[in-house]
C-alpha cells in the first residue's frame, strides 16, 4: 500500500450545512467580527469578556506566561467567584428569578430563586467557617444532582477553599484515593440516592471510604432518602453533622471576601494513563471569565429570557462549567435533574422541557444515540417547541446521531453546536457559534473567537487542508488548568513534553481539517487503529456505521491481524425493532462501510451486541472490546458504569452475531 501516513488519514466526507436562520442570527450574542476581534488584539479580547463580572480590585496585566506552562491571568486582579454567581445578580434586583428548577427523581421539585440561592450559599459559608474550614482547605463532596450539591460548591468558593467533587456512583477506593491525594479536612455527602426509582445508600460507602482517613476532620450529610433508605445511616459521633442540623440554622448573612485572581478554585480528577488519577487545578478570575464567556456565546443564553438544561453530572467537568459556574454567573434560569433519562419512563427528559419550557438543551452523545436506540416516536409524544438551541458535549458526535438530534429533537429549527473542550481546557475551545456558523453534522468547526487551536503532524507542522494529525492548543486561554495537584512534574510530562520545542499544549486527540479547514474530532489518539499502515480513526468507521439505517450505536476497535497489522472489529447496537443479526444484514454492514469510507476501512468482523462497555460518563471503553476482540480474558472492569455489561457481550458472542 502507500507510504504509511505520519498522523491519521481522513477518510470520512461530509457535505451538508445548516446555516443559522436570519432570525437566530440577527439577535445572536456572539457575531462574526467576534473572530478578528480575538485575533487582532487577544488581550483585549479577554479583558472586555473578564469585564462582564465583578471585581473587586482591577488586573495590571490580562496574561502572564512568562512561566510557562503555568499561565497566570488577571494578574493582580481580586473577585469572589460564588459573589458574581449569586450575589450581584440580586443586587441588580433579579432576586425574585428562578435560578434552579430542581425535578427530583421520584418527582418532588423545588424551585431557587437567587435570593434563596444567595440565602443558601450563605449560610453554609458560614457552616463550613463553624468546622474550621478557611481559605485554601480542601473540602470533598460526593453527592448526587440536590441543590446542596451546588450550594456546597459555591459555599467553598465563598470561603476560599477548594472543593474536589467525587461523582456520586465513584467506589469507596476512588472517593478514598481522592480524598488522601487532595489532604480533604470535610467530607459533604448524604444519606442515600435515589437511582432507577429505588434508594440506595451513599453515607456506608463514604463512611467505608473513610476508614482510617486522616485529613478528614468532620462529615456533613444531607438527608435526602431518609426513612426510604432500608438501612440505617452509619453515624460517627464527633465526626458527623447532618447539613440540616447544622446550616439551617446558620445566619443568612455572610460577607464575601475578594481573592486574588489566580486562588485556586477547584479540584477535579480525572482519569490517567497510569492508575492514579489526575487533580486538575482550576483557578478563579480566568475561569470564571471563560466559562461565563462560552456560556454566553456558545449557548446565546439570554438571561430571565432563556430555560437553560445541561444534562451533565456535576462530578463531571461539565456540571461544573455549565451547570454551576458559567449559566450562575449569567444569570441563567436552570432545570437541574436528579435522575436516569428512563426512570420512571423513555419520555422523563422530554416531559421536564415540555412542563419547564426549555429552551437550551445541552448533553451528550452517547444520550443522544441511546435516545435513537429508544425510538424517534417517544420525543414526538412531547411539546418540544420552546427549545432553540441544542448543545453536544463529550465524544465526537457522528453525523447521523446529528441529524438525528437535529430533527428529532430541535424540529430542523434549532442549531446545534458540537462543543470540544476537556476536564483540562475548564471551558469550551472549539465549537460553531448558534447566530454565524453554517453548521456541519460531526464536525466542531472552529476555535471560538479568542481561542487558538491547530492540528499539526507527527513534527508540530500544521498540517493543510484535507490532513489529518494531533489537535494542539498553541497560545494560553484563560480557564486553562494551571497543573496537576502536587504533581508538576506529571504536569510538565503529561501535556506538554509531546510538542515541547513548540511550547504547544498536547491534548491527547487526533483531528483533521476538511476542505473547507474546519476541525473534526477523531479521538483519543490511544483509540486510533493501523490497517495496513493507514491510521483510521475508530470514530470514521463508527459513524459509517450508525450512518445505517439499522445501527443505533457502534464501537470500533483495531485488533491484531497477522496479515493487515490491525484489523477492524466493530460492535453494534442496532435501532429499536431493526433485525440485522444475520450473515446478509452483516455482510451489507460491512459493505456499508466500504462505501462510506472506502474499502481499507471495511470492518473484518461486525459483532451485533445488546449494550457497549461505557464509563460513568458514557465514554466507550475500547480497551475491554479489544480485549474480547483478540480473544483474551477481559480486563479491569472496575470503572464501568454496569459491570454486568462485558457478561452479556461475551454470553451473546457464543451464541453467534460473529460472521
Ligand atoms: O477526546 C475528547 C472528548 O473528551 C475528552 C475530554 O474528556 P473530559 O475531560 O472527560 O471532558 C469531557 C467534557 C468536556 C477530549 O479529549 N471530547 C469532548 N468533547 C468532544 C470530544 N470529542 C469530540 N467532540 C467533542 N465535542
Amino acid at each position: 500500500m502507500t507510504e504509511q501516513s505520519p498522523a491519521l488519514d481522513n477518510l470520512l466526507t461530509e457535505s451538508r450545512t445548516f446555516p443559522p436562520s436570519e432570525d437566530f442570527a440577527s439577535r445572536a450574542n456572539a457575531t462574526a467580527d467576534w473572530y478578528a476581534k480575538g485575533d487582532e488584539d487577544r488581550d483585549a479580547f479577554w479583558a472586555e469578556q473578564a469585564h462582564r463580572l465583578h471585581w473587586d480590585t482591577e488586573w495590571s496585566q490580562v496574561v502572564d506566561w512568562s512561566d510557562a506552562p503555568f499561565a497566570k491571568w488577571f494578574v493582580g486582579g481580586k473577585l469572589n467567584v460564588a459573589y458574581n454567581c449569586v450575589d450581584r445578580h440580586v443586587e441588580a434586583g433579579h432576586g425574585d428569578q428562578v435560578a434552579i428548577h430542581w425535578v427530583g427523581e421520584p418527582g418532588d421539585t423545588r424551585d431557587l430563586t437567587y435570593a434563596d440561592l444567595k440565602r443558601e450559599v450563605s449560610k453554609a459559608a458560614n457552616a463550613l467557617l463553624s468546622l474550621g474550614v478557611s481559605a485554601n482547605d480542601r473540602v470533598a463532596i460526593q453527592l448526587q444532582m440536590v441543590p446542596e450539591a451546588i450550594v456546597a460548591m459555591l459555599a467553598c468558593a465563598r470561603i476560599g477553599a477548594l472543593h474536589s467533587v467525587v461523582f456520586g456512583g465513584f467506589s469507596p477506593s476512588a472517593l478514598r484515593q481522592r480524598v488522601d491525594d487532595a489532604e480533604a479536612k470535610v467530607v459533604i455527602t448524604s444519606d442515600g440516592q435515589y437511582r432507577r426509582g429505588k434508594a440506595a445508600p451513599m453515607k456506608a460507602n463514604v463512611d467505608e471510604a473513610l476508614e482510617g482517613a486522616e485529613s478528614v476532620e468532620k462529615v456533613l450529610v444531607v438527608r435526602r432518602t431518609g426513612d426510604d433508605l432500608d438501612a440505617e445511616v452509619p453515624w460517627t459521633e464527633g465526626r458527623d453533622v447532618w447539613w440540616h442540623e447544622l446550616v439551617d440554622g446558620q445566619s443568612e448573612e455572610h460577607t464575601p471576601e475578594a481573592f486574588d485572581s489566580e486562588h485556586p478554585l477547584y479540584i477535579l480528577y480525572t482519569s490517567g494513563t497510569t492508575g492514579k488519577p489526575k487533580g486538575i487545578l482550576h483557578t478563579s478570575g480566568g475561569y470564571l471569565t471563560q466559562a461565563a464567556y462560552t456560556h454566553n456565546a456558545v449557548f446565546d443564553h439570554k438571561p430571565g429570557e432563556d430555560v437553560y438544561w445541561c444534562t451533565a453530572d456535576i462530578g463531571w467537568v461539565t456540571g461544573h462549567s455549565y451547570i454551576v459556574y458559567g449559566p450562575l454567573a449569567n444569570r441563567a434560569t436552570q432545570v437541574v435533574y436528579e435522575g436516569t433519562p428512563n426512570t420512571p419512563h423513555e419520555g422523563r427528559h422530554w416531559e421536564i422541557v415540555q412542563k419547564y419550557k426549555v429552551s437550551i438543551y445541552y448533553t451528550a452523545p452517547t444520550l443522544i444515540r441511546t435516545f435513537m436506540k429508544w425510538g424517534a416516536d417517544i420525543p414526538a409524544k412531547y411539546d418540544l417547541s420552546s427549545l432553540r438551541v441544542l448543545g453536544s458535549v463529550g465524544e465526537p458526535i457522528n453525523p447521523e446521531a446529528w441529524m438525528w438530534y437535529r430533527e428529532n429533537i430541535g424540529a430542523e429549527r434549532c442549531p446545534i453546536v458540537d462543543t470540544w473542550w476537556q476536564t483540562e481546557t475548564g471551558a469550551i475551545m472549539i465549537s460553531p457559534l448558534p447566530g454565524v456558523t453554517s453548521t456541519k453534522p460531526g464536525s466542531a468547526q472552529r476555535p471560538l473567537p479568542g481561542i487558538s487551536a491547530k492540528v499539526v503532524d507527527d513534527k508540530g507542522d500544521e498540517v493543510g487542508k484535507g490532513g489529518g494529525g494531533y489537535l494542539v492548543l498553541d497560545k494560553p486561554w484563560p480557564a486553562m488548568l494551571r497543573g496537576i495537584w502536587g504533581d508538576n512534574e506529571r504536569y510538565r510530562d503529561t501535556y506538554w513534553s509531546r510538542f515541547a520545542d513548540q511550547g504547544y499544549y498536547f491534548a491527547g486527540d487526533g483531528a483533521k481539517y476538511d476542505a473547507d479547514g474546519d476541525v473534526w474530532l477523531l479521538g483519543r489518539v490511544d483509540d486510533v487503529m493501523n490497517i495496513s499502515g493507514h491510521r483510521i480513526s475508530t470514530t470514521e468507521v463508527e459513524s459509517a456505521l450508525v450512518s445505517h439505517p439499522t445501527v443505533a450505536e457502534a464501537a470500533v476497535v483495531g485488533a491484531t491481524d497477522p496479515t493487515t497489522g490491525q484489523g477492524i472489529v466493530a460492535f453494534v447496537i442496532l435501532r429499536g425493532g431493526a433485525e440485522g443479526g444475520g450473515d446478509e444484514a452483516i455482510q451489507e454492514l460491512r459493505n456499508h462501510v466500504a462505501k462510506e469510507i472506502g474499502p481499507i476501512a471495511k470492518p473484518r468482523q461486525i459483532m451485533v451486541v445488546p449494550e457497549l462497555p461505557k464509563t460513568r460518563s458514557g465514554k466507550i471503553m475500547r480497551r475491554l472490546l479489544r480485549d474480547v476482540a483478540e480473544n483474551r480474558e477481559v480486563g479491569d472492569v472496575t470503572t464501568l458504569a454496569d459491570s454486568s455489561v462485558m457478561d452479556l457481550i461475551s454470553s451473546g458472542l457464543k451464541t453467534g452475531g460473529d460472521e
